[in-house]
């Protein structure tokens, strides 16, 4: 891939992942809005939408840096279990008009070295995969532990499942299968993390199951 190609890919994936957290932001004021009809100020889930605008504010910030550098990290001590817990909040507008039940379990924390923003995009782009897999209704678990010297999140879904020569497609930039997807989200997801010494795999698809999983190695 020559330098004009690279920089093409690397600002369609920026923008990707700006659309992404707009759309968070849009869902959440949305959200806002409504209770303050209902309730007033004094609110817990208008407390944390807007804790949550503004940690994609943030990403959002984080991004357009992206686009006038291509390797823009900014790796810092985070704490593993804030970090899951974050992510699962900040994906779960998607679910809004399906029945999803979406549990999070972290069962240990340490802290582990990372750009936090773009670690909290690629946690979002899996679980937002997770719930666009469900057509209306299903279940969704996040399951994170420190083992081994390692932070494992393992994410997974029931659902549409992978079939096996898509598995071998799916990290690829631009492979889709949605009507409107773009095909970046994994590959996304991956190239962040592999800078950044984490793993992303494809544990399982079968028809009951997709996992997915990254790991993380914990800062000694
Ligand atoms: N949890 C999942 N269950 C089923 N299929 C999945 C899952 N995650 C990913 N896929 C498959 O992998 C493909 C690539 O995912 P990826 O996130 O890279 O792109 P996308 O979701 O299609 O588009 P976008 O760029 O908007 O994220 C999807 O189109 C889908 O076919
Ligand atoms: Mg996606």
């Amino acid at each position: 891939m020559n330098d004009l190609e690279l920089i093409k890919l690397q600002t369609r994936c920026v923008s990707h992942e700006i659309r992404n957290h707009v759309s968070i932001c849009d869902m959440y004021i949305e959200i806002i809005k409504r209770n303050m009809e209902r309730d007033g100020y004094d609110n817990k889930s208008v407390a944390n939408a807007i804790e949550c605008i503004k940690k994609s504010l943030k990403i959002i910030g984080n991004s357009l840096i992206d686009l006038k550098s291509m390797n823009n990290y900014t790796p810092q001590n985070c704490d593993f279990k804030r970090i899951v817990e974050e992510g699962f909040q900040l994906s779960t507008p998607y679910t809004q008009g399906k029945n999803i039940e979406m549990k999070c379990f972290v069962k240990n924390t340490a802290q582990i070295y990372v750009d936090e923003n773009k670690f909290l995009a690629c946690i979002v782009n899996i679980i937002k995969n997770a719930i666009e897999a469900i057509e209306i209704k299903g279940e969704i678990n996040v399951i994170a532990e420190i083992k081994d010297n390692h932070g494992h999140i393992r994410i997974s879904n029931n659902g549409k499942m992978i079939s096996k020569e898509k598995q071998k497609e799916i990290f690829e930039e631009g492979f889709t299968t949605k009507p409107t997807g773009c095909g970046l989200g994994l590959h996304i997801c991956k190239t962040n993390l592999e800078a950044q010494n984490a793993e992303l795999k494809l544990n399982k698809s079968t028809r009951t199951i997709t996992e997915f999983e990254i790991i993380v190695p914990v800062n000694e």
